[in-house]
């Protein structure tokens, strides 16, 4: 494995830019692969089946293109998959739940943590473990907000529509009183301004993105992997469907760092 080995991030669609976003600031020297299995998103709704294929497929391709770790840049193949697939690979491979819960339970004051995520993600109950493995007795209220993916991928991070949905989704997190909600998917930063709108500072808005990275950079730095090569960085964004909304949203986030998208079948096709 070399330092100039380029790191693998994947998700449904552009929630995992979010996390690229970060790797860019915190290590800009790095290369990327990143993956959006759009022709499968969205992810809340797939079947824990579906899903593990999705995760072998995925992770087949990072390593065909020579990934040094990988990133599950989702909060619910992080929730759902990762736990299984884990041990099959020799390369780190860092989900955003753990590094989720545990930010979020050294912010809470009042013990009450809202989890905000996709529907299979909220029936792993994979957050409230992960915070009761850290506290046990802090409480824990998972909400799935199924609506908020198809509009961060339409590009609708403002309106009616998507106040709506913020609405219908953080009433009940408000009402319960938590004082930290976590945004369990990757999508969720994006929709951040509007939800930090809605909830003013009655909630502290945990984004796992930052603290992920800066998790990822210690994996790397711990195995000597960091590249410190000074060269220009090579940023690849592939898609496995649709490629034309995520070059319009993955812009607004990234500006000019996605200059392309390139489409690519990854899946094994099953024997006639
Ligand atoms: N961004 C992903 C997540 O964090 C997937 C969302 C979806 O495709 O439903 O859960």
């Amino acid at each position: 494995m070399l330092k100039t080995d380029p790191i693998g991030i994947f998700d449904s669609g552009v929630g995992g830019l979010t996390v690229v976003k970060s790797l860019v600031d915190k290590m800009p020297e790095e290369n990327l692969v990143y993956f959006g299995d759009t022709a499968h998103i969205p992810y809340g709704e797939k079947t824990r089946e579906q899903l593990l294929t999705y995760a072998e497929e995925i992770m087949e391709f990072m390593l065909a293109r020579g990934c040094k770790a990988v990133v599950v840049a989702c909060g619910t193949h992080s929730s759902v998959t990762l736990p299984a697939i884990i041990n099959n690979y020799r390369l780190p491979l860092l989900g955003v739940v753990e590094v989720a819960a545990r930010q979020a339970a050294a912010a809470t004051r009042n013990g009450r943590i809202g989890v905000a995520a996709t529907q299979a993600t909220v029936n792993s109950q994979a957050f409230t473990r992960s915070i009761n493995n850290l506290e046990e007795e802090i409480e824990v209220l998972e909400i799935a907000c199924p609506r908020l993916v198809p509009l961060v991928e339409a590009g609708q991070l403002t309106g009616k529509e998507l106040e709506r949905a913020i609405k219908e989704y953080f009433d009940p997190l408000l009402a319960w009183q938590a004082d930290t909600v976590i945004l369990g998917c990757t999508h969720y930063p994006f929709a951040a301004p509007a939800i930090k709108r809605y909830t003013g500072d009655r909630m502290n808005l945990i984004d796992t993105a930052d603290a992920t990275i800066n998790e990822l950079k210690k994996i790397l730095a711990g195995r000597d992997l960091v590249n410190d090569s000074g060269q220009t960085p090579r940023r690849r964004f592939y898609v496995s469907g649709e490629d034309t909304s995520f070059y319009k949203v993955g812009r607004i986030l990234m500006g000019d760092i996605i200059d392309k998208v390139e489409k690519i079948d990854i899946s094994k096709k099953m024997e006639q």
